[in-house]
């Protein structure tokens, strides 16, 4: 058995729960985002007579966002379990994975951006938490500030990892790796 079924469904919960994070961000920055929602709100309200101003249509538009990203936070909370999850694997699970020394130069660098990509995961949800839970930490609002700058600014090397991996997945599977997504599937090698 390459990956066991604990492994496997670890790396399916993850990604569907990455990708929903990163379609809470889609969201916040496109459809939902505050800025744009003010204006229309603005403007189509001036259509019908009603002035109100910038800083009420501010309020109204981040009211609107607000159940959505709710949803940043739920799957937050949820990232952090994986985690943990994750954490167990790396000393209990039993996948036969082959020693690094033994893997070409091209696996060793697609290993490598694994582990980036658990650092960073890693730090997103320890961030996430604290900026969440700033006032029960007794965060100041500088440091929430800073951190939550951090906190996006390293959310691109998720942003660039999943599509990567996915294009990285297909183009293995059709070249020299086939059964490769099956494998993440039914465990056999
Ligand atoms: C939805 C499409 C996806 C497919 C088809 C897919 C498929 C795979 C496959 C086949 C592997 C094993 C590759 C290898 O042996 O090098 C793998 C590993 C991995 N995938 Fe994905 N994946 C997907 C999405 C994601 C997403 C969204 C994440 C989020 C971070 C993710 C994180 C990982 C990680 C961290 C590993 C390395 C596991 C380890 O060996 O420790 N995957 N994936
Ligand atoms: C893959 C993991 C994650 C990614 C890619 C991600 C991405 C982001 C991004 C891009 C922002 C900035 C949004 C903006 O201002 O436009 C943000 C904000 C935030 N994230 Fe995350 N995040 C992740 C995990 C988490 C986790 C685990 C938590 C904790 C539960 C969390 C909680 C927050 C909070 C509280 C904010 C601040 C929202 C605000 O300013 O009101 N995030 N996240």
């Amino acid at each position: 058995m390459k990956y066991t079924l604990q492994f496997r469904i670890w790396h399916w919960l993850n990604a569907i729960i990455v990708l929903g994070l990163l379609g809470t961000v889609f969201l916040r920055k496109t459809f939902l985002s505050w800025r744009t929602n003010s204006e229309i709100l603005m403007t189509k309200l001036a259509e019908i007579n009603i002035e109100i101003t910038s800083e009420q249509a501010k309020v109204l538009a981040k009211a609107i966002r607000a159940g959505m990203w709710e949803w940043h936070i739920i799957l937050g909370y949820a990232l952090a379990f994986l985690i943990i999850y994750r954490i167990y694997l790396f000393f209990m699970d039993k996948s036969e994975q082959e020693s690094f020394s033994s893997l070409t130069l091209h696996k060793k660098g697609v290993k490598i951006s694994y582990y980036i990509v658990y650092v960073t995961l890693f730090f997103m949800a320890v961030s996430g938490l604290a900026i969440h839970f700033y006032k029960e930490l007794e965060l100041t609002k500088d440091f929430v500030g800073s951190l939550k700058e951090i906190h996006e600014l390293v959310y691109n090397v998720i942003l660039y990892f999943v599509p990567l991996h996915i294009i990285g997945v297909i183009v293995a599977e059709t070249r020299d790796e086939k059964g490769l997504v099956s494998t993440m599937i039914n465990g056999e090698k």
